[in-house]
C-alpha cells in the first residue's frame, strides 16, 4: 500500500512479534525499510520469525512483558543492537473465552498482567528514553473493538484493552510536548491460531457463525491490518495522535446500531411493512 522506503530510518519493536498479526506487521514494516525488533517468551518461535523474514532486519529479544526489568533490559538490547528505538507495537496479548464466575484470581490476573501491565511497562520505557534522548517515538496498541463496548466471556482481556485504550489517549496528550504520537489499532476478527485456538476452537464454530456477524461478510486479511499498521507507524501519519482506528468489517457497528438486524426482511415483508405504517402515520 505505501512506497518502497516508507519506513526507512524506523526502528520498531513489535511485542509478539513472533506470532500471527504480529509477525504480519514485522514482514511489512521490514519490506517498507523499517529496522524491527521482536519480543516474546519462547525463543525458537521468534527465531524462526526472525529467519523466515530477515535475519538482518529482525533482531530477536527474548522478555516477558510481565516484568519491568526484562523489558528496560530488552530495550537496552535493542538500542544496542541498532543504536536507536523510535518506534514501539504493543501488540503481545493472552486471552481465551470463559465464564467469569470460572475464573480464578491467577485466571483474570494473568490476562490484565499481559496485556495492561505489559503494556504500561513498555510504553513507560519506550517514553522515558524517548525523552531522555529527544527521540519523537511512536507508540501503536493493538487493541479490540471490545475495549470501548466489553463484552461478556473475554472479561479480563476487555478490561485490560479498555485501560491500554485509556493510556493511549491520556498519553497522546501528556507526551505530545516531546514529539511522541500515542494511537490504537481495533481489529475486528482476523484468524490466528493463538486467538482461534482460545477464543474460536473447532468445536463451538457450529455455534457462532462469526462472518454473519459482519457487515462485509467476512474475516480480516493480515495485510489488511499490516497496511494499517504501517501508515500509523509512518510519518505520513505525523499528525494522527490519540486516535483509535477500527477494522472490522463494520463488525461492532452491526450490533450497535438499533435497527440492524431490519436486514434479514424480505422486499415482501417491506412492502407490507410500508404499508402499515404508512396507515398508522395517518392515524397520528
Ligand atoms: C479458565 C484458565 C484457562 C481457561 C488458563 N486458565 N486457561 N482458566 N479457562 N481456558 C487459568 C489457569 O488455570 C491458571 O489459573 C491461570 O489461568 C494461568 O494459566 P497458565 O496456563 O499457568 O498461564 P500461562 O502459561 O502464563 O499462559 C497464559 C495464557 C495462555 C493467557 C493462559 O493462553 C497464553 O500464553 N496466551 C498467549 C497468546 C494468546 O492468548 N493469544 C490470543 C490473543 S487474541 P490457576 O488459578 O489455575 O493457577 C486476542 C483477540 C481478541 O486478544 C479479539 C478477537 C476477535
Ligand atoms: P497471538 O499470535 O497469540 O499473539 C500473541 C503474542 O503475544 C504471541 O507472540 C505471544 O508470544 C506474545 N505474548 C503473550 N504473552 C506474553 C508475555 N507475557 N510476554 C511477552 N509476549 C507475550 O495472537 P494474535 O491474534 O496475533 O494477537 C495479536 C494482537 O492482536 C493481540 O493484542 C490481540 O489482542 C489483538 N487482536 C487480535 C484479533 C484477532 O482476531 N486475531 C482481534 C482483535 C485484537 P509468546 O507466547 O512466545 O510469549
Amino acid at each position: 500500500m505505501l512506497r518502497d522506503g516508507s519506513l526507512e530510518g524506523k526502528v520498531i519493536w513489535v511485542t509478539g512479534g513472533g506470532t500471527g498479526l504480529g509477525k504480519s506487521m514485522v514482514k511489512y514494516f521490514v519490506e517498507l525499510g523499517a529496522k524491527v525488533a521482536i519480543s516474546g517468551r519462547r525463543e525458537e518461535k521468534l527465531k524462526e520469525a526472525a529467519e523466515e523474514i530477515s535475519v538482518e532486519n529482525v533482531f530477536p529479544v527474548v522478555c516477558d512483558v510481565r516484568e519491568s526489568g526484562q523489558v528496560d533490559a530488552a530495550l537496552e538490547a535493542i538500542v544496542a543492537h541498532y543504536g536507536e528505538c523510535n518506534g514501539l507495537v504493543n501488540n503481545a496479548a493472552g486471552n481465551f473465552i470463559s465464564p467469569t464466575e470460572r475464573l480464578s484470581h491467577r485466571a483474570f490476573d494473568i490476562i490484565i498482567d499481559i496485556v495492561l501491565k505489559g503494556s504500561k511497562n513498555c510504553t513507560l520505557s519506550c517514553g522515558k528514553y524517548w525523552i531522555k534522548n529527544n527521540i519523537p517515538g511512536s507508540v501503536l496498541n493493538i487493541v479490540t473493538t471490545y475495549a470501548w463496548t466489553g463484552s461478556g466471556f473475554v472479561v479480563p482481556s476487555a478490561t485490560a484493552k479498555a485501560g491500554v485504550l485509556a493510556m493511549t489517549r491520556s498519553l497522546a496528550v501528556e507526551w505530545a510536548k516531546y514529539g511522541q504520537r500515542h494511537n490504537a489499532i481495533a481489529p475486528g476478527p482476523f484468524p490466528t491460531k493463538g486467538a482461534w485456538d482460545r477464543l474460536f476452537p473447532k468445536e463451538m464454530s457450529d455455534k457462532v457463525d462469526l462472518e454473519s456477524r459482519i457487515p462485509l461478510k467476512r474475516v480480516g486479511e493480515h495485510q489488511e491490518l499490516a497496511n494499517l499498521a504501517a501508515y500509523m507507524m509512518s510519518d505520513y501519519a505525523a499528525y494522527v495522535n490519540g486516535e483509535v482506528v477500527t477494522i472490522d468489517g463494520g463488525e461492532w457497528l452491526q450490533g450497535a446500531g438499533q435497527f440492524n438486524q431490519m436486514d434479514a426482511i424480505t422486499q415482501e415483508e417491506w412492502d407490507m411493512l410500508e404499508k402499515v405504517v404508512r396507515s398508522n402515520q395517518k392515524k397520528s
